[in-house]
């Protein structure tokens, strides 16, 4: 069997898109533009290139971008100053503090200090929370463009097996429990599991965020899984690969996401989705 591609940049591309024709329809009828707030401490590199896309989706779709660009010194109470303003900025519905921090400052103190109804990354306890209990609130931006990709295969997530190796704060355990509550059964791995292999060959749904260069082996794929490669990682050569064996994955899987061009896009463009929920959802 050779994998089908699940092609992140297309469906990316149309969700954007269809989230353009909505802010000019909201805009026509009177109500807010929707504005999101971007914060970057400091000049990691990865950041900078991940934060430059999120502006840049921002502009494409219409809504109001305000961006911070702050230097690495800047003190937590000078931060935790920006977010109170920003949470009463009518202005702004969607704040995204870029991680990782400079280590002299206290994340999760500042992510729980954004408002959740402004907590478009879904990051903080009130809305992981909300998730766990099903309750309304924003969801997690990786985890829940998944859903929305493998909502574009030709299987039903119900009843498969999905096994998921990872379980980050923010993408793994989050990804874990979306999984769940769309009725799969769900297993996570760690790095205390003892027979990763073992996991991996029974899932019908493989979803993998772990940041390790070919950690799936292709031969660990059930024959027909669908397989989510969360992992972006810039080799030496400065390529950027996935944390599964792309290419022998594919002989086996029957779906299978690309890097780059799979779950990334999907992330940004789920943050806009996010926004646009904030918006209409707690200030229109
Ligand atoms: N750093 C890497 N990915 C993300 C993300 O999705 N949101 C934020 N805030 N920081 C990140």
């Amino acid at each position: 069997m050779t994998a089908r591609i699940l092609d992140g940049k297309r469906i990316a591309d149309e969700l954007l898109e269809r989230i353009k024709g909505r802010v000019a329809a909201r805009v026509a009828a009177g109500k807010s533009r929707p504005g999101l707030a971007v914060m970057l401490v400091g000049s990691d590199p990865a950041s900078a290139v991940y934060v430059k896309n999120k502006r840049k989706a921002c502009k494409e779709v219409g809504f109001r971008s305000f961006d911070y660009d702050l230097p690495a010194e800047t003190a937590q109470a000078e931060l935790e100053a920006l977010i109170d303003r920003l949470n009463t900025d009518q202005r702004v519905h969607g704040i995204l503090l870029q991680l990782p921090l400079p280590p002299h400052v206290d994340a999760t103190a500042l992510i729980n200090r954004i408002d959740p109804r402004k907590d478009v990354d879904g990051f903080n306890a009130a809305n992981v929370g909300a998730l766990v209990l099903r309750q309304r609130g924003l969801r997690p931006c990786t985890p829940k463009g998944v859903m929305t990709l493998l909502a574009h295969t030709d299987r039903p997530v119900r009843g498969q097996h999905a096994v998921v190796v990872g379980v980050s704060n923010h993408v793994g355990r989050p990804m874990a429990l979306e999984l769940l509550l769309a009725g799969c059964t769900t297993t996570s791995c760690h790095k205390f599991t003892r027979d990763l292999p073992g996991f991996v060959s029974q899932a019908d749904l493989v979803v993998v965020a772990v940041g390790r260069p070919g950690l799936v082996k292709g031969e660990w794929i059930k024959p027909g899984a669908i397989v989510i490669d969360i992992g972006i990682n810039r080799l030496d050569d400065g390529s950027l690969v996935g944390d599964v064996e792309f290419d022998a994955a594919a002989q086996r899987a029957s779906w299978i996401t690309p890097v780059p061009g799979g779950v990334g896009r999907m992330t940004v463009a789920t943050l806009i989705e996010n926004t646009l929920e904030a918006a209409e959802t707690f200030f229109d």
